[in-house]
């Protein structure tokens, strides 16, 4: 049985069964809602429901996921906001292998040109989903950012028994074909604010900061910033001579890496990055957050600099990596 879901305060409405969730029944009839894991872990699918029943886990947080939330009736919804999706705007493209580079024992920089005249438009920190020819799809977060569109550079990091990291990449070399079709996603920087921001990756969580970074220094937005990366040993920040250089040449943004086991001799922040966040900013009323890596790091983020440093709910952005710890298989 289908039913019919209304946005609240729009003449946008779409179609949803009961074995559908309201996000794929969106995404079906071509419109798409804030959404990031799919799985109710990173909260970005957050709305609330004014009239109607429904089938959803309890957040005990006075929303529902829209991820996990099934129609019984009629509803009117009211999500954090939604868009009509643009079909042209998404493409699969034959993408070509141009180098695979080891960058820490876990991490590989696999970086892929698309085919001659092939330019696809994405918004800095958005992902694409890689293609494997079982159907099966795996999503990466694309670490260029969107002037350079004539290929992707993906951060990825290998997961024990992934289909993909283990069982696809080790046998890519240059000239190998890696079907994509991109781009998704909605973690990237909202624009209409003159706020500071602070990005907190974990691990490859860097990839879709650093596109955004970049992206920013390039078209000169000079918003006061701060990267907080985090990793277990100063190795595992593959790529720390970016954010250095970069806090080098621009003097409104600032680079800490924090380690949670630290070498012999790391005279840098220490534990949780969350932590290391909030040991310097006591109030984040007034700032945006942007982070992305791990579902832990992301949910303690957000329960914790909302909790006990005042950040708005609204003002946190981010974009968490689902494992096979936390849900479906990925990687
Ligand atoms: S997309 Fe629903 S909780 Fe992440």
């Amino acid at each position: 049985m289908s039913y019919t879901i209304s946005v609240a305060g729009s003449e946008i409405s779409f179609v949803c069964d009961a074995q559908t969730t309201l996000l794929d029944a969106a995404q079906a009839a071509g419109f798409e809602l804030p959404y990031s894991c799919r799985n109710g872990v990173c909260g970005n699918c957050r709305g609330q429901i004014r009239s109607g029943e429904y089938s959803a886990p309890d957040t005990g947080e006075g929303y529902l996921l829209f991820c996990q939330t099934r129609p019984r009736s009629d509803l009117v919804i009211v999500p954090r906001g939604i868009t009509r999706i643009d079909p042209a705007a998404r493409k699969v493209v034959q993408a070509r292998v141009y180098r695979v580079t080891p960058a820490a024992d876990d991490v590989s920089i696999l970086q892929l040109r698309f085919p001659a005249g092939v330019k696809v438009q994405f918004k800095a920190g958005q992902y694409l989903d890689v293609l494997l020819e079982d159907g099966a799809r795996r999503s990466f977060s694309m670490a260029n950012p969107p002037h350079s569109s004539d290929g992707a550079l993906l951060h990825i990091r290998r997961l024990p028994g992934g289909r993909f990291t283990e069982g696809v990449l080790p046998g890519l070399e240059p000239g190998s074909v890696v079907r994509v079709e991109l781009p998704f996603g909605d973690f990237h920087l909202r624009e209409d604010g003159a706020k500071p921001l602070v990005f907190v990756a974990s691990g490859t969580g860097f990839a879709p900061i650093k596109s955004i970074l970049e992206d920013m220094f390039r078209r000169g937005i000079a918003r006061d910033m701060r990267l907080y990366w985090g990793a277990r040993r100063e190795k595992d920040l593959y790529a720390a001579d970016l954010p250095h250089k970069w806090a080098a040449q621009h003097a409104h943004f600032r680079f800490v890496p924090v380690l949670s086991e630290p070498d012999a001799g790391w005279t840098g922040r220490t534990g949780f990055v969350h932590r290391a966040v909030m040991e310097d900013l006591p109030d984040l009323s007034g700032h945006e957050v942007y982070a992305c890596g791990v579902t832990a790091m992301v949910e303690a983020a957000r329960r914790d600099l909302t909790a006990e440093r005042g950040l708005p709910m609204d003002a946190f952005y981010c974009d968490a990596f689902v494992t096979p710890a936390d849900a479906a298989p990925a990687g």
